[in-house]
């Protein structure tokens, strides 16, 4: 492999207030997808990803649910399905992986706050504005949208408090010149947002430390100030090649980045504040960032606030993980939003992979098969007439690496994939067009012109698994297997060699790489497992909290409990609820009791048990008939579903007894 140097690509580091959804996934293949292909084409690439633990929005959660912040952003990242377990699934090939609560981050940030203070870029003010909190953004006034967050729309805070500011101001005009003359910020259109809405209006210095809690790093001059949580972060990118500490040691090697892949939200950071602090800091700028639009459903964007989240598990345990890896860089134009639906995902994978794909694989290796045993003779790569469909063919071929490498390297997978169907369904044509089946009718006299055909077919459709790779890693692995290209000719070199594929080489009828899927079937099965994926978030147990308000002893004596034996249960007529119960209450006379809870018991099988009733509710009337008084029963929730027990006591305690 030629190595043609290093290649250093990020995704933002994820926040973890909640498990992570297929909006985040498609930031994470479509950059992985990046790096893998960087690989394949000899760079040594570093691809780095990870958490960004701090702020308010996660200190509040963690209360909520009662354990330390530490305590819930493990859980999100390390516990079962969480972000490490979701990357792996998703066959994410990063080399390294930051949670900013790692000590040598923490160390490093602190470091740099300090530097970036004493040299004066930092200082202390009192800050005055609008704090959004589920953003973890601070606005002034003029930047909020009908006084809401310019962001998420939603309501943000008045916030005063002494703090320091970082000098964003002074590298007004070097950020305005980096985005305007230069390619550091794509795609194009992105600049233009940034530039009339933040650098024209004028650049205001930015508050970069908080007093008001406490989950953060601490600036360590100053106790009772954490980082602002955006600074934290984005030094990530350069804490996790071991810059300011001795964690890692390529920091030299790497940086600057060669992109940051960004989401649309967070490009103002990455374009703007990010470069400001790099140039405060005296470090070089990262080459490029790239803003990609949003996974939107029915029109907005995805949110657990919002109750519309795809789950990304649920998507690759039904339908594979390479096929949904597919499907997010096929149809998404990258820089631009998207709407997601399950039937779009499902149609994809039907006409693409099952149909136009996987027909061309199996359609091929069924024939080398069945016409020659699974191995092509020798001589079958050449012919010395080709027809047009040969040279057509094989031109196209020949020419997809450098047509899909022009737009990789314009970051538009969307289109580099594109250019790889163009030949699969050009492929798909040529079956038709010299028909296989026809020429094996005389293999005498047809035999070596089939046999180049197939030859043509196994070529073409290994370049389009070489450069479909880095998408479906483990269906192209299984493809080279099928169509028999061994490692020498899965290479970036042989993309662009026709005739790369030993011509013997043994293909392998195997499993079908992508079958179709029955789009009414699937969607049952989906709406079926999130379903059960909704039921399984529910708690295990739900107890109504305890009432508030006291009630006097007195009172609470008026109450008269007493043990009730079950002389006889029936179920009430034309009621789904009720049953009547007959009761023994020590009186001699027997009581009626109605008691709504024929979902959690049989009728006959409390008969002789000893309950406990109130005796002293003044009677009601119940589909017509009397019920004096009312059994008890401890009442709970499991996973979202109502559970009933009554109480029962020893059968020793006589009817009658009182409660006290
Ligand atoms: O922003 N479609 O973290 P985050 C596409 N911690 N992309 C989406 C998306 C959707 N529906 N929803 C989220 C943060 N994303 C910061 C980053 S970097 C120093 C700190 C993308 O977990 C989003 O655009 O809120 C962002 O790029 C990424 O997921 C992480 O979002
Ligand atoms: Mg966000």
């Amino acid at each position: 492999m030629s190595n043609k140097g290093k290649y250093y690509i990020t995704t933002p580091i994820y926040y973890p207030s909640d498990k992570l959804h297929i909006g985040h996934a498609y930031c994470t293949v479509a950059t992985d997808v990046m790096a893998r292909y960087k690989r394949l084409t000899g760079y040594d690439v570093m691809f780095l990803t990870g958490t960004d633990e701090h702020g308010q929005k996660i200190e509040d959660k963690a209360k909520d649910a009662g354990v330390t912040p530490k305590q819930y952003v493990d859980n999100i990242v390390e516990g079962e399905r969480g972000v490490l377990d979701l990357w792996k699934l998703m066959n994410i090939s990063n080399d390294r992986f930051i949670r900013t609560t790692d000590d040598y981050h923490e160390a490093a940030v602190q470091k740099i706050f300090k530097q970036l203070y004493e040299q004066g870029d930092i200082y202390k003010g009192t800050y005055k504005g609008k704090y959004c909190k589920p953003c973890e953004s601070f606005w002034t006034e003029s930047q909020l949208v009908d006084g809401k967050c310019p962001d998420c729309g939603r309501e943000v805070q008045d916030a005063e408090e002494e703090a320091y500011f970082f000098r964003l101001s002074k590298y007004a005009d070097r950020v305005r010149d980096l985005l305007v003359n230069t390619d550091f910020l794509q795609p194009r259109s992105r600049v233009n947002e940034m530039v009339k809405n933040f650098i024209d209006p004028g650049l205001e210095d930015l508050c970069v430390s908080r007093t008001s809690f406490t989950w953060g790093i601490p600036v360590d001059f100053d106790p009772g100030h954490v980082v602002y949580v955006w600074v934290d972060a984005l030094f990530n990118y350069t804490t996790a090649l071991g810059f300011l500490n001795d964690e890692y040691h390529d920091y030299d090697k790497y940086w600057p980045a060669d992109v940051h892949f960004v989401g649309k939200e967070i490009v103002r950071f990455h374009s703007i504040i990010w470069p400001a602090m790099l140039m405060s800091m005296g470090m070089p700028l990262p080459k490029h960032v790239f803003g990609h639009g949003w996974l939107l459903l029915d029109g907005g964007k995805m949110s657990k606030s919002k109750g519309n989240v795809v789950d990304p598990y649920i998507l690759a345990e039904q339908f594979g993980v390479d096929a949904l890896r597919f499907f997010l860089m096929r149809t998404f134009p990258f820089g631009s939003d998207g709407n997601f639906s399950n039937e779009l995902l499902i149609q994809t994978i039907n006409v693409d992979l099952a149909n136009d794909l996987g027909n061309l694989v199996s359609r091929t290796t069924a024939m080398v098969g069945k016409y020659f045993g699974g191995a092509l003779p020798e001589g079958c790569s050449k012919w010395d007439a080709p027809e047009a469909c040969d040279t057509d063919l094989i031109a196209m071929a020949s020419a997809l690496r450098d047509a899909y490498e022009a737009q990789m390297e314009a970051y538009a997978p969307h289109n580099a994939l594109a250019e790889v169907f163009k030949v699969i369904q050009r492929a798909n044509k040529y079956i038709d067009e010299t028909a296989p089946w026809a020429l094996a009718k005389d293999m005498e006299a047809n035999g070596k012109r089939l046999a180049h055909v197939l030859y043509n077919l196994l070529e073409a459709t290994r370049i389009c698994g070489i450069l479909l790779s880095p998408f479906m890693p483990e269906s192209c692995e299984k493809l080279f297997v099928q169509i028999g290209a061994d490692a020498g000719c899965q290479t970036w070199e042989s993309a662009a060699r026709w005739g790369s594929r030993p011509e013997t080489a043994a293909t392998t009828k195997g499993e079908n790489l992508f079958p179709r899927i029955d789009t009414e079937k699937a969607l049952e099965a989906l709406a079926a497992a999130e379903e059960a994926a909704k039921k399984a978030a529910l708690p295990d147990v739900e107890v109504e909290p305890q009432l508030e308000e006291k009630v006097d002893f007195d009172t609470f004596c008026k109450c008269d409990f007493r043990a009730v034996k079950v002389k006889d249960c029936q179920p009430v007529k034309k009621s789904a609820k009720l049953l009547r119960f007959t009761l023994d209450d020590g009186t001699g006379t027997d009581r009626q009791i109605l008691s709504g809870i024929a979902k959690w018991y049989k009728p006959e099988e409390l008969v002789g048990k000893t309950l406990v009733a109130i005796v002293n509710l003044p009677p009601r009337k119940m589909m017509g008939l009397d019920s004096c008084g009312m059994l008890i029963s401890a009442v709970h929730t499991e996973k979202g579903e109502e559970k009933l027990n009554l109480i029962m006591v020893d059968d020793g305690i006589p009817a009658g007894a009182k409660l006290c």
